[in-house]
């Protein structure tokens, strides 16, 4: 743990970075059913099965979210792949979100409104869903890629890197591909939240809710 949070008095973001990074790593135990299906040989679920078919098949899916994490990390697995898909604005989905992402970074044509591919172990505890929670539901996602993403659905995001054709899912395998996801889901043990958050010099981020929606 010290090697990756190192003594330093001043607070950077590689710090928090670190922090961040060894708290969630603590979620994961790689211990899903999709998992012990990999691994072994217990069996998943017919409709999970089915869904992952689909999720490296039809649905495209893999072409950005790689297994066995299921994000934009590959091989050596250092950094994340960014990704243009078109995710709209949380309260107005007829306009394209304001977040220029990556942009913001590195200013770069293909860098505008691009964002990391997240992962999707244990997602269906993860709602909102988008870098600013436009999605509800996976649902609301896989619709959203049915329909082409952003550009699929008439906005204009003449970076987007996902194919802004329809992929045709029929409802059962929107179940199906759900049904995979679910199987990613670990046995997380979840905390408590804190019942306060500590206060800040800056007046305005002591009016944070604890574990409010944001
Ligand atoms: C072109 C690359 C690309 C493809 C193809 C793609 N995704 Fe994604 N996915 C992303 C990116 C990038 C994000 C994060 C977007 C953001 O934060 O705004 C994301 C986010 C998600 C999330 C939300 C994760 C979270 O915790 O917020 C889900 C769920 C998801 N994708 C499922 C799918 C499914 C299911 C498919 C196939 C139908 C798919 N993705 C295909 C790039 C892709």
């Amino acid at each position: 743990m010290l090697k990756y949070t190192p003594q330093e008095k001043e607070i950077t973001l590689e710090h928090i970075t670190s922090a961040v990074t060894m708290y969630y790593s603590k979620f994961s135990k790689y211990d899903a059913p999709f998992d012990e299906a990999i691994n072994t040989s217990k069996p998943v679920s017919t409709v999970a099965k089915a869904g992952f078919n689909l999720f490296m098949s039809k649905a495209q899916c893999a072409t950005c979210h790689f297994v066995p994490q299921f994000n934009g990390v590959k091989p050596p697995f250092v950094n994340s792949e960014f990704e243009v898909i078109g995710v709209p604005d949380a309260k107005n989905l007829h306009r394209l979100s304001s977040d220029l992402g990556r942009f913001e970074i590195n200013a770069a044509t293909e860098t505008r409104n691009a964002f990391r591919t997240g992962s999707l172990r244990n997602a269906a505890y993860t709602k909102p869903y988008m870098h600013n929670g436009a999605f509800t539901t996976l649902k609301e996602v896989i619709d959203f890629y049915d329909t082409g993403g952003g550009a699929g659905r008439g906005l204009v995001v003449p970076n987007q890197t996902l194919s802004s054709d329809s992929l045709h899912l029929s409802d059962i395998e929107k179940n199906n591909l759900i049904a995979f996801m679910m199987s990613l889901n670990e046995n997380i043990t979840f905390e408590n939240f804190p019942e306060k958050l500590p206060l800040s010099k800056n007046k305005n981020w002591n009016n944070r809710k604890v574990a409010g929606e944001y």
